[in-house]
């Protein structure tokens, strides 16, 4: 097992170093990463708009792992490990509506959609659908842990993190105006980008507003370095807000409905923060977005980019327009990060340094992950 020394990236900012190469090229420290960063707490898997009816299932594979996202008889969203108890088949290969059962395509065991092993065919001999040994209440599908907040599918893979809500009470709390129904846009309001860097690094430049002059010109005509703010909450979430949001119009000058009940500072405001690990949020008073980010190994994350909206039925033009306007942002991000990611092939890169005025909220990311190493490190170390 590779193990990075991370003292220089707990310093403070300005002093702090950035993490080691070894985090973004290194296949022993992504495995590393997986078990203390991205499945020990609540990570971003999907969103609930992938399963809209009862019985709709999506399989799905996050770090190499199968899936199956199901929204269950009664419509609530479930996640299971995407496997038979029998041999350990894979249960659903293509999104699809489950219409009576979850059957087995191997030798036909069913489950239902909230994962209880039904029948067991033939188990006992022909004919005989029973078996001693095989107690249907112990043999259902394994479930994950889940929560859906912001129109996300948030798993907890390790099963002993502390609640949803009481992990990421503060977010919840600063942005509890928007707990409330999220319509996502349809297929026209998602859409993902597949970038050649480490998941990290589209953390590190989503959390900082100080590339906008350079990356984002567009969006800087308008909002302006100095119109941005910080948001740093150690360790637990950060990014950044600006003052001047301005809402997009139509060609008949239209705009999206607002949420309902928005404090008055909504009015210009916006904010976007990222939910460690691996989920970028942005608001705004007429929507919202989520990108979850999926890695893909230490050097490939594909961004699953999704828009949200206050009311089931607004304008599609402008919804296209919106999404339009937000891809073409997030591309103008893909050359930095592949850039970052190349240069992390140089030897004896010492992890970069930090602005102490504009790198605060990428520093508090660097530092969470530091963290978590050093305490996955030493559980690690008690159980050996
Ligand atoms: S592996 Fe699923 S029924 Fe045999
Ligand atoms: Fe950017």
């Amino acid at each position: 097992m590779t193990h990075t020394d991370l003292s220089a990236v707990r310093q403070p900012i300005g002093m702090a170093h950035g993490l080691p190469n070894a985090h973004y090229v290194d296949p022993a420290v992504f495995e590393e990463e997986r078990a203390a960063l991205l499945t020990s707490g609540w990570s971003g898997l999907a969103v609930a708009a992938d399963v809209p009816e009862p019985g709709d299932a999506v399989p799905l594979t996050f770090l190499g792992m199968p899936l199956l996202l199901i929204r269950d008889r009664a419509g609530e969203v479930r996640v299971f490990h995407n496997i038979c108890r029998h041999r350990g088949m894979i249960l659903v290969d293509a999104p699809r509506k489950i219409e009576g059962a979850i059957r087995c395509p191997y030798h036909s065991w069913c489950y239902s959609t909230e994962g209880r092993l039904v029948s067991t065919p033939h188990v006992g001999g022909p004919g005989k659908n029973t078996a001693e040994g095989i107690d249907r209440d112990l043999l259902g599908l394994i479930e994950v842990h889940s929560h859906i907040w912001l129109g996300v599918v948030w798993i907890n893979l390790s099963g002993t993190a502390p609640p949803f809500h009481e992990a990421n009470a503060d977010l919840l709390a600063r942005w509890s105006e928007f707990d409330k129904p999220l319509f996502h846009g349809g297929p026209d309001s998602r859409f993902q980008l597949t970038v050649n860097c480490n998941w990290k690094l589209a953390v590190e430049n989503y959390c900082e507003s100080y590339h906008l002059p350079w990356v984002h010109p567009g969006l800087n005509s308008y909002s302006r370095l100095e119109d941005h703010y910080h948001i740093e909450e150690p360790g637990r979430f950060s990014g950044q807000g600006t003052r001047v949001y301005r809402q997009l119009t139509g060609d008949d000058g239209k705009t999206f409905p607002d949420f309902a009940d928005l404090d008055p500072k909504w009015d210009t405001a916006a904010e976007y923060i990222t939910a460690y690990p691996n989920v970028l949020l942005g608001v705004h008073r007429d929507h919202a977005f989520a990108i979850i980010l999926v890695p893909h190994g230490p050097g490939q994350t594909v961004e699953h980019v999704h828009l949200f909206y206050a009311r089931p039925d607004t304008d599609p033009a402008l919804r296209a327009k919106n999404t339009a306007q937000w891809k073409t942002v997030f591309k103008e991000d893909i050359f930095v990060v592949e850039g970052m990611q190349r240069g992390r092939h140089t030897p004896g890169f010492d992890g970069g340094r930090f602005s102490p005025a504009m790198d605060g909220p990428t520093h508090l990311f660097h530092d969470w992950v530091a963290e978590h190493m050093a305490r996955h490190r030493a559980r690690y170390k008690a159980a050996e």
